[in-house]
């Protein structure tokens, strides 16, 4: 069968400038990805590349049947992706409930699921996006993407700033849509361990290049190679 996602010696950036140098990589429908680098190595503008928030200058990205090249970031969702940035984006003047229903379209992903996955939006559907936690707001902001019933999602440091427990219920939660109900998703984290053991593959950027891919469990099993490959000093 097909890769679900694939990319092909991209090119991108902002404007002129060039942050992804000849990235390739692919994805199988129903597996996770774990993208990890160092600050500033260009994971937040792969994602946004994906998403189409950047400037592509070269190379192919595939999503089942679309060439997302020429699409436009609202074509791209129409598409398939699901992109929960990395600043969360949700409608703060808009309620929990409202931020659902607003984007929600067809499929196994509708706001009754989202609260049952995430009881603490449940308890919080009538607050403005103003009125909730840092934690709460994330899960909104996963819940959004879900909705979209996307093909593929896209998770931009989704524990980033978030407190231990509201981590463990996060993960929890990501764990179950992409280990259990099967969701594809590529997922970008600084604290690697933790998405390492739920995800099929890993890739490290260093200075927007790949400079290892395989499997996660084989980079989990290695301490050694990931500290080195992120530039952590024992
Ligand atoms: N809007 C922008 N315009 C110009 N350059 C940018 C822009 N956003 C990021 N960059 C540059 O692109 C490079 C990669 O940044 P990116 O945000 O993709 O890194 P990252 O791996 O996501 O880092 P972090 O772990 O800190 O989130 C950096 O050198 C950054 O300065
Ligand atoms: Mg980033």
């Amino acid at each position: 069968m097909a890769d679900l996602l694939d990319v092909r010696q991209l090119r991108a950036g902002y404007g002129e400038a060039v942050v992804l140098q000849d990235v390739s990589l692919s994805l199988a429908e129903g597996h996770t990805l774990a993208l990890l680098g160092r600050n500033g190595t260009g994971k937040t503008t792969f994602i946004n590349t994906l998403a189409g928030a950047t400037r592509q200058h070269g190379g192919r990205i595939r999503l089942g049947d679309a060439e997302l090249h020429r699409l436009a970031p609202h074509e791209r969702a129409a598409a398939g992706i699901g992109w929960v940035p990395q600043e969360r984006n949700i409608f703060k003047s808009l309620t929990v409930h409202e931020n659902l229903t607003a984007v929600a379209r067809p499929g196994r992903w509708q706001p009754a699921r989202v609260y049952e996955m995430f009881p603490r939006l449940a308890e919080r559907k009538g607050n403005l996006g103003t009125q909730l936690s840092g934690g709460e707001q994330q899960m909104l902001a996963v819940g959004r993407a879900l909705v979209l019933n996307p093909r593929l999602l896209l998770l931009d440091e989704p524990l980033e700033g978030l407190a231990p427990i509201i981590v463990e219920e996060l993960l929890k939660a990501i764990r179950r849509i992409t280990r259990e109900e099967g969701l594809s998703a590529i997922i970008v984290e600084q604290h690697p361990q933790a998405i390492l053991a739920i995800a099929d593959q890993a890739v490290v950027l260093d200075r927007g290049t790949v400079v290892h891919q395989g499997a996660a469990a084989a980079l989990l099993a290695r301490p050694d190679l990931l500290d080195s490959l992120l530039g952590v000093s024992r």
